[in-house]
């Protein structure tokens, strides 16, 4: 059974095969429209979603296959203390594929311990959100001609927005991609995907000024200020407004740059700009559901094949320090750690046993 949790799950091959299959959707739709009748896609949106759970619900509708699901945490069993192992487990006896929202980080893999249908992670907290990419790769191969040799400006909160962690973790595998982490200092890009770009050797550059960093980019990537992972009030509304892209900022960009977001836009991005062609952020909304079809037909067409190898994990007799982790909260869920984690040192992969990984939410336990 395949599930998709994390970006890095499918090859730099499969990405390029899921790319082309979209374009064919896009074009021949009528082709796809009973491919996945008799079949249901259950969506357990334990946190809100416009996007993400209505395009997987569309995606499956125009595929010929039926929806179930919930949109709330408030309005499942979990506000009872489910456990999403025991949710999972109830989900796959009525669903075919599952697709699911938490706010928990590393809840899907939680979820793939019970479930007996293949799984989709649709954002777990501030760790992931793998179909997002499908999308921002999509948009970028449509409107840049390529996923490769970019300098991507990724500008807002790179500390929770999930949406980022993905894109990057997708883009270094492709050659000459460089990175600008534009972000106030308190929401810089976590350690481990810092990590991530110095394994892939990646140039990467981390600024705070939106204005001095547009002028050289191919791809600015927007984002919002994640209030609902703060811990303060105080601290979010101090930079809730760290940036603001509006008509003057476009015009210290290049002409051909575009100007992507994950959506929901709070005030990080004028609706002025709406209107400038370089404003790809409502197409991308369109070609997220057409590579969720293609995703939604890929994890199914392969539910017979054997998982592939992971890491090892193994337990270390302690818990995992992040309070955001599901395994802080979920009953029953054994804590699991990477004991072993590669770094390059000088071009070369270094082991460093002493380092642990928790495999759920990846967090580095210090
Ligand atoms: C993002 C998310 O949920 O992480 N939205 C989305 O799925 N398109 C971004 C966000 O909430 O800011």
């Amino acid at each position: 059974m395949r599930h998709l949790l994390s970006i890095t799950d499918l090859t730099v091959e499969e990405l390029d095969e899921l790319l082309s299959s979209a374009t064919d959707i896009e074009q021949n739709p009528e082709a796809y429209a009973h491919r996945m009748e008799g079949k249901k896609l259950a969506t357990l949106f334990f946190e809100p979603s416009t996007r993400t759970r209505l395009s997987f619900e569309a995606a499956m509708w125009e595929l010929g296959g039926q929806v179930l699901g919930f949109a709330g945490a408030s309005s499942s069993s979990a506000s009872k203390g489910e456990s999403v192992k025991d949710t999972v487990r109830t989900v796959s006896c009525y669903a075919d594929i599952i697709a699911m929202r938490h706010p928990l980080e590393g809840a899907p893999w939680a979820a793939v311990q019970s479930t007996t249908v293949p799984v989709i992670n649709a954002g777990d907290g501030g760790h992931y959100h793998p179909t997002q990419t499908l999308a921002d790769l999509m948009t970028l191969k449509k409107e840049k001609g390529r996923l490769d040799h970019l300098k991507i400006g990724l500008c807002g909160d790179l500390k929770f927005g999930r949406t980022v962690h993905s894109l990057i973790e997708a883009l270094i595998r492709y050659p000459g991609n460089e990175f600008v982490l534009i972000s106030p200092q308190e929401l810089r890009v976590p350690a481990g995907i810092i990590n991530a770009l110095k394994e892939a050797q990646a140039p990467y550059r981390e600024a705070v000024s939106l204005e001095e960093e547009i002028g050289g980019l191919d791809a600015l990537y927007m984002t919002r200020i994640q209030q609902e992972r703060f811990f303060s009030v105080e601290e979010y509304l101090r930079l809730k407004d760290s940036y603001i892209l509006d008509e003057e900022k476009m015009r210290l960009a290049p002409k051909d740059m575009i100007v992507m977001h994950p959506l929901p836009r709070v005030n990080e991005i004028d609706v002025k700009v709406d209107a400038d062609p370089r404003a790809c952020y409502f197409k991308q909304v369109m070609y997220g559901k057409i590579m969720r079809k293609a995703l939604i037909l890929k994890l199914m067409a392969e539910t017979e094949l054997p998982a592939k190898p992971g890491p090892v994990k193994i337990t270390t007799g302690r818990h995992c320090k992040n309070p955001r982790c599901i395994s802080s909260t979920e009953q029953g869920l054994e804590p699991l750690f990477y004991p072993v984690h590669q770094i390059m040192v000088q071009g070369v992969p270094t082991r460093i046993p002493t380092r642990y990984y928790c495999a759920y939410c990846e967090m580095e336990q210090v």
